[in-house]
């Protein structure tokens, strides 16, 4: 049997949108940040008895499409036929916009390569976790990562930027609202692709994505921020203006982003990023965080996430 532990990941540069659905090929390149709190823990092995993979996710049979496809995947790359049973623990809430596809499908890659007996490296097993689900391809690598968008099943990997056990971040989730999305990540983003804006939202992205790798490679925290809640705010943008409009805001979430920039106009360095989901985080450093949790704790739960490591036996 083979078990990995994997954490959620926030995107700093927002991954909306597929170029090829079938192979989860994404429309721009993203960068994210795997936080070191929120978790998935999986584990795989061969049953001969089975008919067909047998998923477990917080102790209930589920029925999975995005787990058979990564499974079928390992069986035509292996040629072995055998399914699997498969036991996921969620530390996270699932489908609230925490990212539990992300950590969920960085473990699996993990577990289940191993259960067939392969031992991959990282690009590799990133491939294989943007099957089940982009934004996983990230959380296989730990603090600072870039998913690079490609073109096909090969070139469509993320690798690490920096692993930043000392970069002073922080990231404060209020946790307002951890019910399960009406709409989830994969059927948000292909409303938003409807989007007049939609084009120019992804070659803007582009520009975001060097001006943020600048920003890491310089340590700038100030940058880093601005630029991702500028990214984000667009993105939700983009949902308002689709054909099918649609928000993950609520009038919670509008509170927050307003604290939050006047947090920052009073000279605080707090920036909001938001998921696919209500729920804010805040983006931040170890010496104004009190600030941010004594003016935020209001609105929510209050969860705070430094830099995480990548995808792990356990
Ligand atoms: P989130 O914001 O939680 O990532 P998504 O809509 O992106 O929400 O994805 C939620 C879906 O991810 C779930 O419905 C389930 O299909 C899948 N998922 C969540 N956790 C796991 C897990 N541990 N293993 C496999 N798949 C998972
Ligand atoms: C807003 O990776 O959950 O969090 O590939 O369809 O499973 P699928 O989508 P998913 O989308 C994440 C969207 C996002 C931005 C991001 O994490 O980059
Ligand atoms: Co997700």
């Amino acid at each position: 049997m083979s078990k990995a532990r994997a954490y959620t990941n926030i995107a700093l540069i927002k991954y909306w949108g597929k170029s090829d659905p079938l192979w989860n090929l994404p429309t721009t390149g993203s960068i994210g940040l795997t936080l070191d709190q929120l978790y998935t823990e999986t584990s795989a092995k061969i049953n001969d008895d089975l008919k067909q993979d047998y998923f477990m996710l917080n102790g209930q049979k589920t029925q999975n499409l995005k787990v058979m496809k990564v499974m079928n995947f390992l069986r035509d790359l292996t040629g072995d036929r055998h399914f699997v049973e498969i036991f996921s623990e969620n530390h996270v809430p699932t489908a609230a916009g925490l990212a539990s596809s992300a950590s969920g499908f960085a473990a699996l890659a993990m577990a289940a390569s191993q259960a067939f007996g392969l031992s991959l490296d990282r690009k590799e097993l990133s491939t294989i976790a943007r099957l089940g689900s982009g934004s996983a391809s990230r959380s296989v690598f730990g603090g600072f990562s870039i998913w690079h968008a490609g073109h096909d099943h090969d070139s469509s990997f993320a690798e690490s930027i920096l692993d930043p056990l000392n970069f002073d971040i922080r990231v404060i989730d209020i946790l307002a609202d951890k019910s399960t999305k009406k709409i989830s990540s994969s059927q948000g983003m292909q409303l938003a692709q409807s989007a007049p804006n939609y084009a120019a939202w992804c070659s803007n992205s582009q520009k975001q994505i060097d001006d943020m790798l600048a920003a890491i490679a310089n340590s700038d925290l100030e940058k880093i921020g601005l630029i991702a809640e500028k990214n984000a705010l667009a993105m939700h943008e983009l949902n308002r203006t689709a054909i099918q409009a649609f928000d993950y805001f609520t009038q919670n979430t509008r509170d927050i982003i307003a604290a939050t920039k006047k947090l920052y106009n009073s000279g605080t360095l707090a920036f909001a990023t938001i998921d696919a989901g209500p729920n804010v985080k805040v983006i931040t450093n170890s010496e104004n965080q009190s600030t941010v949790i004594e003016t935020l704790k209001n609105y929510g739960e209050i969860l705070v996430q430094k830099a995480g490591p990548g995808v792990t036996n356990v």
